[in-house]
């Protein structure tokens, strides 16, 4: 019988083999994988691990500070935060087509990382003993969908920004090889991580940059942040987390619609609310959100948020729509 109890011994046991008194590093992304692997690490060999974390600018509202704070609280390891937002919205400047961007943010992370990276192991070195092992957050999915590969060179590139440098010379410690996502989520609560952090959404690597159509600026990302974090608060609030798989919020910043507020006429952009129920991702059906709660999300979104004036509903299911915008 599973028992995350029992996992949490076996993996343990498990890297304190593996590394011994080895120096251990690992990216933190504020998703539930990469916080979960860092934690069974932390608790298998303490300060050997450092964690890093790249703030891109394109994170979700209060996710840094549950990172910086809240997990950093639970689990006491050692987090090196990088403030890399300038340097992506600079990079990012006149780009509108989702690929190119993908591409940008892509490159962006893995220099602020490989810069954060060489500045530990140059630390490291310099006390005589280097960093030799890579923490990854690798699922069971991911480890089937990539062909089950194992060692140095499978670095699970698959759609992840995470996606780090293939060169890498690194062991990699993969402590979640064997689990699927809800006993990933198990291991985290029996850990104790903050529960934020443990139901959160799937959420894509490249972020709100993704869910910016058109340019990404500073003032759309903060727009977008307010829209989300009201639709995250109201669908929790409603009871919906357990039947919606991740729900995008995205902004049409190149899409101006006529609107009437206070006074006035206004100019303003769309909203879509893309609230999906889902197996794997793979494919995708529209959750069927009840209309009241649709109705307060509408009212606040279009109350709160400056230069919102209309909020639709995203009807498509997967196939043919894919479940992002971008
Ligand atoms: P789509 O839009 O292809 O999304 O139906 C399927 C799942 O993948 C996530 N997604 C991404 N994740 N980098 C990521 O790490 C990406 O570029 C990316 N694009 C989509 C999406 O959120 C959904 O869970």
């Amino acid at each position: 019988d599973w028992n995350p109890g029992n996992v949490i011994a076996d993996q343990v046991a498990a890297i304190q083999a593996q590394v011994g008194e080895g120096k251990v590093i690992c990216g933190l992304s504020g998703g539930v994988d990469s916080a979960v692997a860092a934690a069974l690490v932390h608790k298998a060999v303490g300060d050997q691990l450092v964690c890093i974390f790249v703030d891109h600018g394109l994170l979700r509202q209060d996710e840094r500070r549950q990172v910086e704070e809240d997990y950093v609280k639970s689990t006491g390891v050692r987090l090196v935060t990088i403030d890399a937002r300038e340097q992506f919205l600079t990079a990012l400047e006149g780009v509108s087509d989702p690929e190119q961007k993908r591409k940008i943010i892509g490159r962006e992370f893995i220099r602020t990382f490989e810069q954060a990276q060489a500045a530990l192991i140059a630390e490291a070195e310099a006390d005589g003993d280097p960093i030799k092992y890579l923490v990854q957050g690798t699922l069971y999915p991911d480890v089937v969908e990539s062909g089950g590969g194992t060692g140095t060179a499978n670095i699970k590139s698959h759609h992840n920004v995470g996606g780090l440098p293939e060169d890498l010379q690194f062991e990699l410690v993969e402590p979640l090889r064997t689990l699927f996502k809800d006993e990933v989520r198990a291991i985290g609560r029996e850990l104790g991580l903050p529960e934020e952090i443990v139901s959160r959404q799937p959420f894509p690597g490249p972020g709100l940059g993704i869910r910016i159509v058109g340019e990404v600026t500073f003032e759309r990302l903060e727009l977008l942040r307010s829209a989300d974090a009201i639709v995250r608060a109201e669908l929790s609030e409603a009871g919906l987390d357990g039947e919606i798989w991740q729900c995008p919020v995205v902004l049409l910043a190149d899409v101006r619609s006529v609107g009437v507020q206070g006074d006035g006429r206004t100019y303003g952009h769309p909203i879509v609310l893309r609230p999906v129920s889902s197996e794997d991702a793979m494919t995708a059906d529209w959750t069927r959100v009840p209309f009241e709660v649709l109705a307060r999300i509408s009212n606040r979104i279009t109350n709160e948020v400056a230069g919102v004036n209309r909020v639709v509903l995203d009807v498509t299911s997967k196939p043919p729509g894919t479940i992002e915008w971008e």
